[in-house]
C-alpha cells in the first residue's frame, strides 16, 4: 500500500493519541503468567501488535480484541517455543523470553537477528537469564533457555539501559524465588507502565523508572486489568507534522511529561508549546528556526525513535540543524529518501547534519524502516505537490491509521493501492 499526500496544507485541529506499542507489546507478552484472562485497554490496532497476538496463539492462549480493549486468555498454555517465522516478523519477540521461560521453565527462540535499524543483539538478555539461574545454549540460530527448577533472584547490573532486556527481567524475576535487582535500567515510561500492570497482577517490583528496580519474586500472578499508557513518539510525530506544516493542533490523552526533550526541541525551533496533565496544544511559525544540536540518549534523554520525524521536520528550517544517533548503528536510512524532496541532508558516522532549504517538493519515496516511513509522511505533508510513500507496511507497525489521524487534522492524506485504488 502507499500513502498518498497532497502537502502544503496546515495542520489544523485536535485527535486523541493511540495507545503505545512499546508499552503494548511487553504487557501482552507477560499476560502469559497470569493464567486467566488479562483485559489491556488502549491498546493500539497495529501490525506489530497482530504478530504479538500471533505468538500468544502459537503458544496456547485464546487473544480476542473489541475496538481498543484486549483479553488475553492464558490458562493452558501449551508450547514453550516461538518459530522462526514469528521471529522474523518482529525482532521485539525477544520480549517474550522472561514470560516463557517464567511460565514453562524452558524458552526456546531464533536469534532475532538485524533489522532495518541495526543487529539488535541480545547478549543484555541473555546474561540477565543466567544470572537468574537459567541455562542458555545457543544451537543452529536458536536460543533455549532452561531452568526446570525455577528461576532464583539475582543481582543484575545491566552494562546498558536496555529497555527490553529491564523489561525481561523483571518479567522473569516477578515468579522467581527471593529478591531480584536490576542496577542501571532503562527509565523509559513504557518501564514503568509494565511494572504498573505486573504489580496489579500481584507482583511486588519498585524503582520502576528509576535507576535501579527491586523485584521481589511471588508465588504466582493473577490477571488483572490495564489501560496502555499513550504513545509518546506516536504524538511527538503528529506534533512534527503540525510544526512542519506551521499549524496549530491539540493532542490529547497524552502525559506531557513523557516528551520533555521533545517539547524543548519544538520550541527550540520556534513553536509555541502549552501543556496540561492530558492535553499539549502546538503552534508553528510559518517557517522552523534550526535546532543546533539533537543527541539521541536512553529516557529521560531525546528519544531515537522519534529522531527520523524530527529530522524531516527541520529540513525546511531556516539554519542548519545537526543530529547525533547515540543508540542505534543504522538508523539514518531515511536520510537518501528524504534528499528526493529537495531536502539538504548529509550524514557522517552517528551524525547528520541538515542545511534547511526554502521549500520541498512532492516525490515519490520508500519507506526504509518504521520510525523512517513517518519521517517521509512528515516531509510529504511539508512538501509542494503530491508526495507517494511505498512500502506502508513498515509505518502501520507503530501508527494506527494515520491517514485518518492526518486528515482529521485537515491534511490530504490516502492510503492506495499501488495502483492507486482506495481500500
Ligand atoms: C526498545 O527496543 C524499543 N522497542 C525501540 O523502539 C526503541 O528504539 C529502543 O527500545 C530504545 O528506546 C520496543 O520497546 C518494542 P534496547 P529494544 O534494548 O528494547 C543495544 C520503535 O521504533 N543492546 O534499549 O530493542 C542495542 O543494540 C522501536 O518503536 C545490546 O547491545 O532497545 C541498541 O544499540 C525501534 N544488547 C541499544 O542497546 C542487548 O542485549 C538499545 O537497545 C540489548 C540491546
Amino acid at each position: 500500500m502507499i500513502y498518498e499526500i497532497t502537502g502544503g496544507r496546515r495542520l489544523r485541529g485536535e485527535c486523541r493519541v493511540q495507545g503505545s506499542k512499546n508499552s503494548a507489546l511487553p504487557i501482552l507478552a507477560c499476560s502469559l503468567l497470569c493464567r486467566g484472562e488479562t483485559v489491556i485497554r488502549n491498546c493500539p490496532v497495529l501490525s506489530d501488535v497482530e504478530a504479538t497476538f500471533a505468538i500468544l496463539r502459537h503458544l496456547g492462549c485464546r487473544v480476542s480484541r473489541e475496538g481498543h480493549t484486549v483479553t488475553v486468555d492464558s490458562a493452558s498454555v501449551t508450547a514453550d517455543d516461538i518459530p522462526d517465522t514469528l521471529m522474523r516478523e518482529m525482532r521485539s519477540s525477544v520480549i517474550f523470553l522472561g514470560a516463557i521461560l517464567a511460565r514453562n521453565g524452558r524458552a526456546s527462540l531464533s536469534t532475532p537477528g538485524g533489522c532495518e535499524i541495526g543487529l539488535r543483539p541480545i547478549d543484555l538478555h541473555l546474561d540477565a537469564m543466567r544470572r537468574l539461574g537459567a541455562q542458555v545454549r545457543e544451537e543452529f540460530g536458536r536460543i533455549v533457555c532452561e531452568a526446570p527448577g525455577g528461576l532464583r533472584g539475582a543481582k543484575i547490573p545491566l552494562s546498558f539501559p536496555s529497555v527490553g532486556a529491564t523489561e525481561n527481567i523483571m518479567i522473569a524475576a516477578s515468579l522467581a524465588q527471593g529478591e531480584t535487582t536490576v542496577t542501571n535500567a532503562a527509565r523509559e515510561p513504557e518501564i514503568s507502565d509494565l511494572a504498573d500492570f505486573l504489580n496489579g497482577c500481584g507482583a511486588k517490583i519498585a524503582g520502576a523508572g528509576e535507576g535501579t528496580v527491586v523485584i521481589e519474586g511471588v508465588e504466582r500472578l493473577s490477571p488483572a486489568g490495564h489501560t496502555v499508557i499513550p504513545d509518546r513518539i506516536a504524538a511527538a510525530t503528529y506534533l512534527a507534522a503540525a510544526a512542519v506544516t506551521g499549524g496549530e493542533i491539540t493532542l490529547t490523552g497524552i502525559i506531557p511529561a513523557h516528551l520533555g526533550p521533545e517539547i524543548g526541541v519544538f520550541e527550540e525551533a520556534g513553536c509555541r508549546v502549552e501543556a496540561d496533565c492530558r492535553r499539549i496544544r502546538i503552534n508553528a511559525p510559518s517557517r522552523l528556526r534550526p535546532v543546533k544540536m539533537i543527541r539521541t540518549m536512553p529516557y529521560p534523554g531525546f528519544p531515537t525513535d522519534f529522531q527520523a520525524p524530527a529530522a524531516a521536520m527541520l529540513t525546511g528550517a531556516a539554519g542548519v540543524s545537526v543530529i547525533i544517533e547515540t543508540i542505534f548503528e543504522n538508523r539514518f536510512k531515511y536520510v537518501g529518501e528524504l534528499t528526493r524532496f529537495g531536502a539538504k541532508l548529509r550524514v557522517d558516522g552517528r551524525m547528520a547534519v541538515i542545511d534547511g532549504v526554502e521549500r520541498l517538493y512532492g516525490a515519490n519515496v520508500v519507506s526504509p524502516d518504521l520510525r523512517g516511513g513517518a519521517a517521509l509522511l512528515v516531509a510529504g505533508l511539508a512538501a509542494e505537490g503530491v508526495t507517494r510513500v511505498y512500502d506502508s507496511r513498515h509505518i502501520e507497525r507503530g501508527y494506527e491509521s494515520p491517514e485518518r489521524v492526518l486528515s482529521g487534522l485537515s491534511a490530504e492524506i490516502r492510503r492506495v493501492e499501488e495502483d492507486g485504488t482506495e481500500r
